[in-house]
């Protein structure tokens, strides 16, 4: 049977969610494997996709039918007009985007590899991201019911972000990716963590955490925290702590083309159900199944679904 978040029609959902973050122009190069140091090998295809973890976000949260706002800065370039036109075209308010003179918009060196990718940013307008934007467009913060954000941005930024938000009763999301030890520091602000497994070992100070403690690990830290964590674990799903017991979400098993973006799919998907007071569970399964759509295409964006499309997988 459909639920019922499923017989709203989209731009529906009653939440608002606001996105503060990175908007890159990522360039993807398909190719075999990586070059050695010092070595040139001709690789199989380029594209140019629209990313940033921050614009990635609010894309899978506004496809979801959350009515999203994103807060972010382009360059002055080719590229700013580009991605501006791009998330223009999505159900997205962009109209607190602010475009900086002199300085690039941001730009993503992605190489897709048949097991993984690899990716260098360089932040451009997003390293401007600053407390002086934050008062300008404070008012679409405080006005929403979720603030998402990432690390993308310069980590003041974040702080003073996060603390605007929580001093104004908006539920605060932070996706800790890229991993930066500011984390720690920022807990205080966030109502909701939400590492990959990797980052989660860096949170506890470890390299990596052999998969069967991952569960007891996850259970351990939550008994000494508030802040609510939420790990994901790609194809193992996702787990985080349920009154006191360890919960884990399993995902779908689908055809992988490129998993670039399923973290900002998943992050996008939960603030939006969440912002509509959907359930905590029934939201991380959501968030799961759309993540687990969006890497069947190639692209960040390319493969995250609408809402009815994420229902059709869950009624199935
Ligand atoms: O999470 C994926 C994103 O990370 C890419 O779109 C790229 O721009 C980087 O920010």
């Amino acid at each position: 049977m459909a639920r019922s978040i499923y017989t709203k029609e989209i731009g529906d959902l009653v939440g608002k969610i606001a996105v503060l973050g990175s908007v890159n122009m990522d360039i993807v190069i398909t190719t075999g494997r990586m070059p050695k140091i010092g070595e040139t090998i001709i690789g199989d295809q380029i594209d140019y996709f629209v990313g940033g973890k921050g614009a990635n976000q609010a894309v899978a949260a506004a496809r979801f039918g959350g009515t999203t706002t994103f807060l972010g800065k382009i360059g002055q370039d080719t590229f700013g007009e580009k991605v501006y036109r791009h998330l223009s075209e999505e159900q997205l308010d962009v109209q607190s985007v602010a475009q900086e003179k002199n300085i690039f918009t941001g730009i993503a060196s992605i190489f897709k590899l048949p097991q993984d990718n690899c990716i260098t940013v360089i932040s451009g307008a997003n390293g401007l991201i600053d407390r002086e934007y934050v008062d300008q467009i404070a008012d679409k913060i405080i006005e929403s019911d979720v603030l998402l954000v990432q690390i993308e941005i310069p980590v003041d930024t974040l702080r003073y972000a996060l603390q605007l938000a929580k001093e104004n009763g908006v539920t605060t999301l932070l996706n800790p990716a890229p991993y930066h030890d500011i984390v720690g520091e920022l807990l205080p602000y966030v109502d909701i963590l939400t590492p990959n497994e990797t980052e989660f070992a860096a949170l506890i100070g470890k390299e990596l955490i052999p998969e069967p403690e991952i569960e007891a690990t996850i259970l351990a830290w939550q008994q000494t925290h508030a802040t609510k964590l939420v790990v994901t674990r790609g194809s193992q799903g996702v787990s985080f702590v349920d009154s006191g017991k360890i919960v884990t979400v399993a995902s779908k098993k689908v055809t992988v083309v490129d998993t670039t973006g399923a973290g900002d799919t998943f992050n996008g998907i939960l603030a939006a159900a969440l912002s509509d007071g959907v359930p905590f569970k029934e939201a991380v399964v959501l968030a799961n199944l759309g993540a687990g759509l969006s890497v069947q295409k190639l692209g960040a964006q390319t493969g995250m679904p609408t809402r009815k499309e994420v229902a059709v997988i869950e009624n199935n």
